[in-house]
């Protein structure tokens, strides 16, 4: 599709093009479809097969205004040659639309990263969320089960399954969980082990906990804490207000962690694996690490509003990785230090301000500081 010169560059359900032209030389690229496509994980991973020299097919929603903006950098006019990646209007609540694409895109592998992913939000959404994350992963396996061609499954779990069973979680703890988005998960999960179990499929469950990057949806704690001061250093804002400043939780970096989810695919035997980093930290700790970046103090600035609790919350999330360390020779390299610096560098530079001019200790540099798409957090709603 032609674009107007002066329209913003957005990707469309037309064919887009990843722009090296490497799938047009030597033998047919493998095809992975990614649910899901639009949100963090799935640019990355859209990101990384494309590198990988991969045919990309991503199902995205209809909504009345654009969602692709994670996505649009992979953008090229699809009349130049070499196009790799082609979107197409799905949803994972709509069973003919998945058997449809995946019969007519026919993809060796299927990355399932499609969900109402926000757990407060599921509690206000409840069926919904059973219905995507839940349903809409056994209508996918469902699909699966219908081709007469072998295909590699990718389930995004979440360390969230693990609920108040104590850390250290691993693949062998039960899962406790503690919201409709959980309940819902581990619904998933068990269906992926069914369908490997009952059909042979290859089918693998990532156990990811938490993991972070500029691309991160803005009601996302990290994201919120970042974007927040960055707000306040621009003068936009003079106060944030959060929630439970107690939780803990095993924070990583994106990019690294869809990396993994390749790689679990790869391996000849389906399997489970946890994602993590094995460091544990606060809410509290996130505020104190990141406003003191920018000598700003936490107590002038941080409000508590009960409408960002939970009705029942997940208190310590802490991974340990060791199967996916020595099966999948996967290790995180990010640090939750830097983790935190490269957000916040992401989002003072979206707020017009140089890093350098008020964050101490040097900048990270190693941020993906690309196009992020995520909303304002809702000061009507309670995520
Ligand atoms: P995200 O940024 O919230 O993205 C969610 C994606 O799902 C978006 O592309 C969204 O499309 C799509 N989606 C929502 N409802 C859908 C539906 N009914 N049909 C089809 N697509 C739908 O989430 P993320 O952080 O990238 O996470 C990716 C996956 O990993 C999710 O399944 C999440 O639950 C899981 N996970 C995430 C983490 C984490 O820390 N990030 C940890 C463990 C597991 P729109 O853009 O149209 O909304
Ligand atoms: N969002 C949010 N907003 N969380 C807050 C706030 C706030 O103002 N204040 C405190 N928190 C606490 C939450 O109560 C929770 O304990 C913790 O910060 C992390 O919240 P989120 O960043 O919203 O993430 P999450 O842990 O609930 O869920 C994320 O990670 C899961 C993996 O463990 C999501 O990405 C899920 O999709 C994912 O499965």
């Amino acid at each position: 599709m032609a674009h107007e010169p002066s329209a913003p560059r957005r990707s469309t359900p037309e064919t887009i093009d990843a722009g090296d032209g490497a799938a047009t030389i030597g033998p047919m690229p493998r095809k992975a479809l990614i649910t899901g496509i639009t949100g963090q994980d799935g640019s990355y991973l859209a990101e990384l097969l494309l590198q990988k020299g991969y045919e990309v097919h991503g199902l995205i929603r209809r909504s009345s205004s654009f969602t692709t903006g994670r996505i649009d950098h992979l953008y090229h006019d699809p009349h130049e040659s070499g196009v790799r990646l082609f979107l197409h209007y799905a949803d994972l609540t709509d069973p003919t639309s998945l058997y449809s694409h995946l019969h007519s895109v026919k993809p060796e592998e299927v990355y399932n990263l499609g969900a109402q992913s926000h757990v407060k939000v599921s509690f206000e959404v409840p069926e919904f969320t059973a219905d995507s994350v839940g349903m809409g992963t056994l209508r996918l396996l469902e699909a699966i089960r219908t081709a007469d061609w072998p295909i590699r499954f990718y389930q995004a779990g979440s360390s969230e399954m693990y609920g108040s069973a104590p850390p250290p979680q691993d693949e062998s703890t039960s899962f406790q969980p503690r919201s409709p988005y959980a309940i819902a998960k581990v619904f998933a999960h068990w269906m992926t082990i069914q369908y490997r179990d009952a059909y042979g499929l290859h089918a693998s469950n990532g156990i990811l906990f938490n993991h972070e990057s500029p691309r991160r949806g803005g009601t996302f704690v990290t994201r919120k804490v970042t974007r927040g001061i960055a707000a306040i250093l621009a003068g936009a804002e003079d106060h944030l207000y959060m929630g439970n400043l107690a939780a803990r939780r095993d924070w990583g970096f994106a990019p690294e962690y869809v990396e993994a989810m390749w790689r679990m695919l790869q391996q000849d035997a389906p399997d489970d694996y946890v994602i993590a980093t094995g460091e544990m930290h606060s809410v509290q700790e996130l505020i104190d690490v990141a406003f003191g970046l920018v000598g700003l103090d936490p107590a002038k600035h941080i409000r508590i509003d009960e409408r960002y609790f939970r009705p029942t919350e997940v208190d310590e999330l802490c991974g340990d990785a060791s199967k996916a360390r020595d099966k999948l020779g996967w290790q995180p390299r990010v640090t939750f230090h830097d983790l935190v610096r490269l957000m916040l560098e992401a989002d003072l530079r979206e707020a017009g301000i140089d890093p350098a001019s008020v964050m101490s200790g040097g900048t990270a540099g190693a941020g993906n500081s690309g196009p992020t798409g995520a909303a304002e957090e809702p000061t009507t709603a309670g995520a």
